[in-house]
């Protein structure tokens, strides 16, 4: 699509000789002083003359131009006032082209590796999980979108002493317990039964510890054991994975990593970076500004969670060649990561691969009740509030239209989106309370909003059996404010995707949507789409089937389905 910004760089070229202009070009957002500025302080050095000097002169030699309405000299600053034809035209013309691939970049030789999601075997898929699940499935679809070779991986937590205490568990009472009907809540059970037990007796807490290294010594009896926790965990997982529509490229458990410890390891020693304390082997990290050294090894030999860290660095580096990879995990984890990452640089890897190491942060989910903790066993699995985001749904909707087809459906769209949107919808950072009510508000900024603005375009244009043609439309009838800010919006699209990806912030786009769904709201409450000047209605006709398909398109990024009624 043609980019206005470097059409007005071209313009200001002729005059303005600085090497950053394009940069120094930016839009203006509140709509009187026109769509883009520049600023003439930064000449009035060189050129010996004040900001305002400068900016008139510009605007006299400027004069007429075809892609500008008109250009003011505002205090120092060069305002742009885009011919809204012309930007009406890039726009039309570009999804002609493209249709709901608009906004998509073309193919580029990146590789970007998004690990998300990774759960844990033989625990609940918790309600922090759901945060790494869905906002790493929309970063993943959002680079994917803009070209770049993605890969999504689940780095499985498939490893840890727990699986020791659960072996015991499993020995003592293992006919009490029905895992293979329901793996998690049963495991869980066990689990906090078996850690009661341990708390009393010193004698089954070693046994648990002796399991756990049966189970590191291949042992048969103890791996298969865990083999039937994963294969029955992971088969529950996918009912949650199912319902968000995610699959991952590779899921790959943290066991599988345990052989390439000693490799790590010595990589670490012969570059003089492993002291023993305590029996452990650690990698002090106080040249990098870490205070607290890197346990790499624990003192009884077993592996650790950051060294299976380091060896899938190793393995991704060499499998991928990536040049990004986002570890998308919540803010308990950000010295974890710096340890991790500062520790992978002295693994012998080519730099690049260090300098694509990036934690992709998030703040804290809280239900209504309080934090959750798995040990006790009260916890929320996420499986469980989709299915009440679903109910709920259904019973708003079927209050507003009890006749509706394919409720279930529309629930299922409705009411997991609402759940996605309202984890994306602010920076990622931010700690939320969790509260279904207000992810299914139908008024507020919300999932339901979006849709049900999708759902009203495409009832219009089913009115016309979806016959909207370029060759209609008039440019002359959507030079009127209200269209034009959709129509900015429209072009907008693709720089906020782009923006979204370089600050991996799925917020970006849903604000975006909120804000489109927003102005498409107030142009249908003021114009007449079906009017009957017929150039008038193919052209809104056009313009509101850019926006539906935007809200449509946009939505699936973040992992949202656009419902056809509701
Ligand atoms: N399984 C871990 C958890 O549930 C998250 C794994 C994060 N990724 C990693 N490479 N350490 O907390």
């Amino acid at each position: 699509m043609v980019d206005v910004k470097k059409e007005i760089e071209l313009v200001l070229k002729k005059y303005v000789d600085i090497n950053n202009l394009y940069e120094n070009i930016t839009e203006i957002k509140d709509e009187v002083n026109g769509d883009y500025t520049f600023p003439c302080f930064m000449l009035s050095k060189e050129l010996k003359k004040s900001p305002k000097d400068i900016a008139d002169d510009l605007k006299e030699k400027i004069g007429n131009n075809d892609i500008f309405e008109k250009v003011e000299s505002v205090n120092g600053y060069l305002n742009f006032f885009i011919n809204k034809k012309y930007l009406t035209k890039i726009v039309f013309e570009e999804f002609d082209k493209t249709k709901e691939e608009y906004g998509k970049g073309s193919k580029k030789p990146e590789t970007v590796l998004i690990e998300y999601s990774s759960p844990n075997i033989a625990k609940p898929f918790h309600i922090g999980h759901l945060r790494t699940t869905v906002i790493g499935h929309a970063l993943y679809n959002i680079y994917k979108f803009l070209g770049y070779n993605t890969i999504g991986i689940n780095h499985l937590g498939d490893y840890g002493t727990q699986f020791g205490k659960l072996i015991e568990g499993y020995k003592l009472w293992g006919n009490e317990y029905d895992i293979e009907k329901n793996p998690i809540d049963e495991l869980v059970k066990m689990y906090v039964r078996i850690n009661a037990l341990c708390d009393e007796d010193e004698e089954v807490l070693e046994r648990c510890r002796n399991n756990f290294k049966l189970l590191e010594q291949d042992d048969e009896y103890c791996v298969n054991l865990w083999k039937k926790f994963s294969k029955y965990s992971m088969e529950e997982f996918n009912r949650t994975y199912d319902m968000l529509n995610i699959k991952f490229d590779e899921i790959k458990g943290e066991a599988s990593y345990v052989k390439d410890m000693n490799d790590i390891i010595s990589t670490l020693e012969k570059n003089n970076k492993v002291t023993v304390s305590e029996g452990a082997k650690i990698v002090d990290l106080s040249d990098k500004n870490i205070n607290t050294p890197c346990i790499i090894q624990k003192s009884n030999g077993s592996s650790i969670y950051a060294t299976r860290d380091l060896a899938a660095i190793k393995y991704r580096a060499n499998k991928y060649d990536f040049d990004k990879c986002l570890y998308v995990t919540g803010y308990e984890q950000d010295l974890h990561f710096k340890q991790v990452f500062a520790v992978a640089s002295y693994l012998d890897l080519d730099k690049k691969y260090i300098a694509g190491l990036e934690h992709i942060s998030y703040g804290m989910y809280r239900l209504k009740e309080g934090k959750m903790s798995t040990r006790k066993g009260n916890f929320v699995k996420v499986e469980d509030i989709l299915n009440e985001a679903i109910e709920k749904a259904k019973s708003i909707i079927l209050e507003k239209n009890p006749d509706i087809e394919d409720i279930d459906e529309t629930a299922k769209k409705v009411g997991i989106g609402s759940v996605v949107f309202g984890d994306l919808y602010n920076s990622r950072i931010k700690d939320e309370v969790f509260d279904l009510d207000e992810m299914l508000n139908f008024q507020g900024e919300t999932c339901p909003y979006i849709q049900y603005m999708y759902v009203r375009i495409n009832s219009i244009l089913h009115k016309v059996d979806g016959k909207v043609l370029l060759k209609d439309v008039n440019y002359d009838k959507l030079s009127n404010d209200l269209s034009y800010r959709l129509i900015k919006l429209i072009y907008n699209y693709k720089n906020v995707i782009e923006e979204a990806a370089s600050k991996n912030e799925p917020y970006i786009l849903s604000r975006y949507l909120i804000k489109l769904a927003n102005t498409y709201s107030v142009f249908y409450a003021n114009n007449k789409i079906l009017s009957d000047d017929m150039d008038e209605r193919n052209s809104y006709l056009y313009l509101i089937n850019i926006v539906g398909n935007i809200l449509k398109e946009g939505s699936k990024l973040l992992g949202i389905e656009m419902p056809n009624k509701m």
